[in-house]
């Protein structure tokens, strides 16, 4: 069974051989031939030209085979882009946004219009990796929620806890619900296209769900990432990634969606029972893993696949993004135990 056949085949939870495979910021500092292009072209430029992310989208797959998808080398915040409100890496580590949405007036401001038009760059990234990849490894697309956008948009660039997005939260839900409809059409739109131009699955990214807490969570969070799910076909493969609501996984599961991501706080079996119906779940190992002794990557990376329990709906990855610490060796031995089980 070939890559691509397997990624597909875990994510309706359908026999196949051993899990598959992939590391989110797989195409990321770790990796020198990464940091080489990176030297010459700023990251906003990679991202926006389609040779220079196709090229940095196949890197981690040419120095590891045996990885099973490719995750198209982009960002989220190429929304908030097309938005209006551009973004940039501040020297001193984090992201800064343009400006920050903080009245009625800057959200009148933001180019509704034509926006998943102006994103045409990522479609042509996608159709060539598909011409290049053929259909051995899977293509995956993917877009922030609607939740976790807003975070940027608002504060006004990254942050710890995003203190002045859960204060509009509390003090005019009305505009924060304005913004979040805005960002789901957008994202649903994004999305649609990304599918088109030949993705075969899709990652939503709720980076900052723990940022909500109990009904606020459903209120300005899932609400909108169902918005988005409603405007896809039905049982599109779709992988949502909600950090921090493990303990949610029943209503995550809810939406509908194929496969929930799920970070490194739980174990799978937990969040298996949790789900209440069969799913597929993509995790979960603990990225610090990738920082430190290739033997103990590797031990952990087992007790991920046995804890998993011969699942057929399970698609091995990290509970988060790869750090730019990580070791070439470390990574090599997680792909070696993959590889080498059997579901
Ligand atoms: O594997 C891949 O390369 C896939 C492409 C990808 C990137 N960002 C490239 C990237 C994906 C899927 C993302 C998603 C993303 N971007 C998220 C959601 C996932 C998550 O991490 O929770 C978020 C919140 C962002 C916003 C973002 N972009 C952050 C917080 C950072 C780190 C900024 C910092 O100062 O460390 C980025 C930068 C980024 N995005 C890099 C890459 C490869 C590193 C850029 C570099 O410094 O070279």
């Amino acid at each position: 069974m070939n890559s691509r056949d397997r990624f597909l085949a875990a994510l309706r939870r359908q026999p196949h051989g051993r899990a598959p495979v992939w590391i989110m910021r797989q195409a990321g500092r770790y990796l020198p031939e990464y940091r080489a292009l990176k030297a010459k072209s700023d990251f906003v430029t990679m991202v926006r030209t389609p040779d220079l992310a196709v090229e940095v989208t196949l890197q981690p797959l040419r120095r590891f085979p045996q990885l099973d998808a490719a995750i198209l080398f982009s960002d989220i915040l190429v929304i908030p882009e097309a938005l209006g409100v551009g973004y940039r890496f501040r020297d001193e580590g984090g992201i800064a946004m343009e400006r920050a949405l903080r009245s009625a007036a800057d959200v009148d401001g933001l180019a509704v219009a034509g926006a998943a038009d102006r994103l045409r760059y990522v479609y042509a990234a996608l159709a060539q990796l598909r011409r290049e990849l053929g259909h051995d490894k899977a293509l995956l697309g993917f877009a922030g929620s609607p939740w976790t956008l807003a975070c940027y948009l608002v504060e006004g660039g990254g942050s710890e806890d995003f203190p002045k997005t859960k204060a509009l939260v509390k003090s005019d839900p009305k505009m924060m619900h304005r913004i979040l409809g805005i960002l789901a059409e957008a994202v649903a739109e994004y999305l649609t296209r990304q599918f088109a131009a030949g993705a075969d699955a899709i990652q939503i990214f709720d980076s900052w769900a723990g940022a909500l807490q109990g009904p606020d969570y459903e209120e300005f969070s899932l609400r909108y990432i169902r918005a988005v799910l409603e405007r896809l076909p039905a049982g599109a493969p779709v992988i949502l990634y909600a950090k921090g609501k493990s303990p949610q996984a029943a209503a995550l599961a809810a939406t509908g969606v194929p496969c929930l991501g799920v970070d490194w706080t739980m174990p799978l079996s937990h969040v298996r029972r949790l789900a209440g119906r069969p799913i597929c779940l993509q995790g979960n190992l603990d990225p610090e893993f990738m920082v430190g002794d290739p033997g103990a990557a590797h031990a952990a990376a087992m007790e991920v696949l046995a804890d998993n329990a011969d699942d057929p709906g399970h698609i091995f990855n990290l509970g988060h993004g790869i750090t730019p610490q990580a070791r070439i060796e470390s990574f090599q031995a997680v792909l070696d135990a993959v590889v080498a089980s059997g579901v």
